[in-house]
C-alpha cells in the first residue's frame, strides 16, 4: 500500500486524505497544530513546525511520494529533501509562487498577461510606482499574504498615507483591475498530459472567496482561451502535479492574478460537481496512476462557510436536501472569517442559489 506524505494538515490535507483512501492509499501529514483537521483522518501524524528539517525528513522517509498543501515551506529545508526523496512537484512551483513579485514576473515571462506591477520597499519607491502605475492600485506584501490579508487598495493620497505601515516588509504595487469577474482553473499534469477542471467564476467578499459558480456563465470563448493559456503556461514552466491559477477578466482581457501549486478553494466544487475531483487527480498523480479527464456533472455552486455561517451550515446539513453536500472541517475554534467548511449545491445555477439560499447565510 502506497503512502502519500502531506506537508500541512488543514482542510486541503483532509480532503486529499479522503480521496487518497478511496484510491487505496495511506497518508501521513505534518502540521504544527495537533488539532489540524486532516489529523482526524490521516493514517499517521507528525506534529512539527514547517521548518523543522528533521521532522520533514521523517515525513519523507515514511512516504512513497510527498506533496504540500501549505505554501510557505522554506526552500532551505525543502530543497535538500527534493534531492533525496520523491517530492515529484519539486520546490520550483512553490518557489515561483511564494513571492508575488517573482510570481507575476514568472507569469509574464511565460506568456500570461498581468496587471502592471512594481516592487516597492519604502515611501519613495511607493510614490514613484504610484506615479507610473496610477491610482487606484493595490499594495500587497510580497510574501505570506492570504485571504486578503496583507493588502490594501489605494484610491487617494490618504490611502497612501494609511498604507505606509505595510512597507515594513517588501511589497508589490499592482494596478487595480476593475474586472468584470474573477475566475480560476485547476490543472493536474503528469509531465505529459494536462487535465483541467472546468473554470469556476469566483465571487469574493472582504478578500475571501465566498462563492464559486460552475459553469462560469460567461463568454465561452474567454473560458476556452483561459484554459488554453493556462495549460500552455503549466507546460512552459515544466510544472507537474497540481496547479491552480486565479484570473481577473475585463472585456476580452484575461489577467493572471496569482497561482498555487496545491488544491484550491475554488476547486472544492469538483468533489461532487465533477466526475473526478482535484484531490483525486492529485492523489492519482502522486501514486503514479493515469490521470482522468474531468467532466462537470451538472451546474454547481460552492459556498464557503466561514465562522459566522457555521450554525446555518449545520441546519442545512440536517435538512439532508438532494444535491446539497455540507462539508465541515472539524476545526476546534470557530472565528468570523475563518474557513470552517463549505457547501456544494449540485444541479444549481447562480441565480437559483441567490433566490433560494443566499439569505440563509450572513450578508
Ligand atoms: N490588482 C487587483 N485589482 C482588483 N482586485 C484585486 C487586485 N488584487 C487583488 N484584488 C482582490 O483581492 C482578492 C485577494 O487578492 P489576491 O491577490 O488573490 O490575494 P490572496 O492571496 O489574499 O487571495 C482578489 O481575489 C480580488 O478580489
Ligand atoms: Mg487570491
Amino acid at each position: 500500500m502506497k503512502t502519500i506524505g502531506i506537508i500541512g494538515a488543514g482542510q486541503l490535507g483532509l480532503m486529499l486524505t479522503e480521496e487518497a483512501h478511496r484510491l487505496g492509499l495511506r497518508t501521513v501529514c505534518l502540521d504544527p497544530s495537533a488539532e489540524a483537521p486532516a489529523f482526524a483522518v490521516a493514517d499517521e501524524a507528525i506534529v512539527a513546525a514547517y521548518d523543522d528539517a528533521a521532522a520533514l525528513e521523517e515525513l519523507c522517509r515514511r512516504s512513497d511520494a510527498v506533496t504540500y498543501e501549505f505554501e510557505n515551506v522554506p526552500g532551505e529545508v525543502l530543497v535538500p529533501l527534493v534531492e533525496r526523496y520523491n517530492i515529484p512537484q519539486g520546490f520550483r512551483p512553490l518557489y515561483d509562487s511564494q513571492d508575488r513579485l517573482r510570481e507575476k514576473t514568472n507569469a509574464r515571462e511565460h506568456g500570461l498577461l498581468t496587471p502592471g506591477f512594481e516592487a516597492v520597499d519604502d515611501e519613495t519607491s511607493l510614490r514613484a510606482a504610484v506615479g507610473r502605475l496610477g491610482l487606484p492600485a493595490v499594495l500587497k506584501t510580497r510574501t505570506l499574504g492570504y485571504d486578503g490579508h496583507g493588502q490594501r487598495v489605494l484610491r487617494s493620497e490618504e490611502d497612501i498615507e494609511a498604507a505606509l505601515p505595510l512597507l515594513s516588509v517588501p511589497c508589490i504595487l499592482e494596478q487595480f483591475v476593475p474586472f468584470d469577474f474573477e475566475a480560476s482553473i485547476v490543472m493536474v499534469s503528469d509531465g505529459e498530459r494536462v487535465v483541467s477542471f472546468p473554470v469556476g467564476r469566483n465571487i469574493h467578499r472582504d478578500g475571501i472567496l465566498d462563492l464559486c459558480v460552475v459553469p462560469a456563465e460567461v463568454d465561452p470563448e474567454i473560458l476556452a482561451r483561459m484554459r488554453r493559456e493556462s495549460e500552455r503556461f503549466m507546460r512552459a514552466c515544466g510544472y507537474r502535479g497540481i496547479l491552480a491559477i486565479e484570473y481577473f477578466v475585463r472585456g476580452g482581457e484575461i489577467y493572471f492574478n496569482e497561482m498555487a501549486p496545491r488544491p484550491h478553494n475554488s476547486g472544492h466544487y469538483t468533489i461532487e460537481g465533477a466526475t473526478t475531483n482535484q484531490y483525486r487527480e492529485l492523489a492519482r498523480y502522486l501514486a503514479g496512476m493515469p490521470l482522468e479527464e474531468p467532466r462537470l456533472v451538472a451546474p454547481t455552486v460552492m459556498k464557503n462557510i466561514l465562522g459566522q455561517d457555521l450554525e446555518a451550515a449545520r441546519e442545512v446539513a440536517a435538512e439532508g436536501r438532494q444535491g446539497v453536500y455540507v462539508h465541515l472541517y472539524g476545526k476546534r475554534e470557530s472565528r468570523p472569517k475563518r474557513k470552517m467548511g463549505h457547501i456544494t449545491f449540485v444541479g444549481m445555477t447562480a441565480r437559483e442559489y441567490e433566490a433560494a439560499w443566499a439569505s440563509r447565510f450572513v450578508e
